[in-house]
């Protein structure tokens, strides 16, 4: 019997009739979430394998941030910076200790992470650099993507997130993405005082850059005294089977953001940690936000790595991973349609076998969600796979089952 599809519909129209078209969305309507499990308002359940890019780590609801979030709720909210509040300390004291960093500056999304961390790079780069006055550059790779503030797609070079915007933000250039040498020539020029990268491009399509490329910036940041910015908004929390992805080489950052999953998916919380050296360079007044480092916030992101910590979600997310690039890569040896399987922990990506112009990941995808799974085309031919980190390993086998027999359909005859 087809399922009746209308109340879907409803939904839909509501928003393409009321809300801006920034977005495409795939045409299902979400009215439930637990664990690696979300349905539909038909009631259908799909398998999650997008988490809301890798911000639901801990699964959707979560019962102990749940708890977290209700009850700071029922006692205090937010009082802004103005004052001080009995969690906040707690929390900075914890998040501090656990990443090893002297200081955390608290915001609420990756792209205000992001906008913290070249506010700080260049306050430092005045004040220890003593780079020339308004003269500091900060240099990204390309591919980057850090949001979609005027500074984030200043730093960009996919047109789609550039053009028609400008003017652009200036002191922002950008070198191939695991190019040391490009780097390095770069890096001569005595007013840079920053390079800011994903360890693991994500948007890009989950580009893992060779081995050596994350240690090779460390070196290169402490040879010309440049600060390592390491965007982990997408890659931190346990995604990449380390709690960081720099944590694979010897490549500590000087300046971490992170993101997402710092909330376990329950609203936006984003941090940037650094030592004093170049936290303190930050001055009462230069930077701040009424919602960043608020009551509800500090509680949940406490626990939301409290929870990271307890279900070991790094060894799952590692262990896993390995099974998922193994049983995939068992079938692109016959297969047609998928060239690629490439990533770490359980943040990958399959390669689709047409142009980025064509739509046949965007219809795998629509099948995928017929099918039970729900997964999302990057850059027109990847698709991204990046489930809760709380998953099974019979539930991964499952969905393994899931999207194989699925490509299957799409092989060419
Ligand atoms: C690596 C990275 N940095 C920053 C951001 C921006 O985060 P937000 O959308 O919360 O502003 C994203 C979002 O996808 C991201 O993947």
């Amino acid at each position: 019997m087809a399922i009746d599809t209308k109340l879907s519909e409803q939904f839909i129209d509501l928003e393409h009739t009321h809300g801006a078209h920034n977005y495409h969305p795939l045409p299902v309507v979400l009215s439930e979430g637990k664990g690696v499990f979300l349905w539909d308002v038909e009631g259908k359940k799909y398998y999650d394998f997008l988490s809301a890019y890798s911000a639901v780590n801990q699964g959707h609801c979560h019962p102990k941030i749940l708890s977290a979030l209700s009850n700071q709720a029922e006692r205090l909210t937010l009082t802004s910076r103005a004052f001080y509040n009995n969690v906040l300390g707690e929390f900075e004291a914890y998040i501090t200790n656990l990443f090893g960093y002297d200081k955390v500056l608290p915001m609420n999304t990756g792209v205000e992470g992001g906008e913290t961390a070249n506010k700080l790079a260049r306050k430092w780069g005045y004040m220890k650099k003593n780079i020339p006055k308004n003269k500091a550059r900060i240099i990204f790779a390309k591919g980057n993507f850090w949001g979609r503030t005027l500074a984030a797609i200043s730093s960009s070079d996919d047109p789609i997130s550039y053009l028609g915007f400008g003017p652009y933000m200036p002191g922002y250039d950008l070198v191939p993405y695991n190019d040391l040498e490009a780097l390095e020539a770069e890096f001569k020029d005595p007013n840079v005082c920053a390079f800011m990268v994903e360890p693991i491009q994500g948007e890009a399509g989950v580009i893992v850059p060779d081995e050596g490329y994350l240690s090779g910036i460390r070196s290169l940041c402490d040879k010309y005294n440049v600060l390592f910015i390491a965007d982990e908004v997408q890659t931190g929390i346990a995604r990449t089977g380390r709690m960081l992805a720099t944590d694979y080489e010897e490549a500590r950052p000087d300046i971490l953001i992170l993101g997402k999953a710092l909330s376990g998916g329950f609203f936006p919380i984003s941090v940037v940690l650094a030592d004093d050296e170049v936290m303190m360079c930050i001055k009462p007044g230069e930077h701040g936000s009424t919602f960043g480092g608020n009551p509800i916030a500090a509680a949940v992101a406490t626990e939301a790595l409290r929870v990271v910590q307890e279900e070991e979600l790094a060894l799952n997310s590692l262990k896993l991973g390995k099974v998922f690039r193994e049983q995939m890569n068992n079938y692109i040896q016959s297969s047609n349609i998928v060239t690629l399987v490439r990533g770490r922990g359980l943040l990958n990506a399959i390669v689709i076998n047409d142009s980025p112009e064509s739509d046949t990941a965007w219809n795998i995808c629509m099948s995928f969600k017929e099918n039970g799974l729900l997964a999302k085309p990057t850059h027109g031919n990847i698709i991204r796979f990046a489930p809760p980190l709380v998953i099974t390993e019979n539930q991964l086998l499952d969905c393994v089952n899931i999207i194989i027999s699925t490509l299957k359909t799409f092989e060419p005859k």
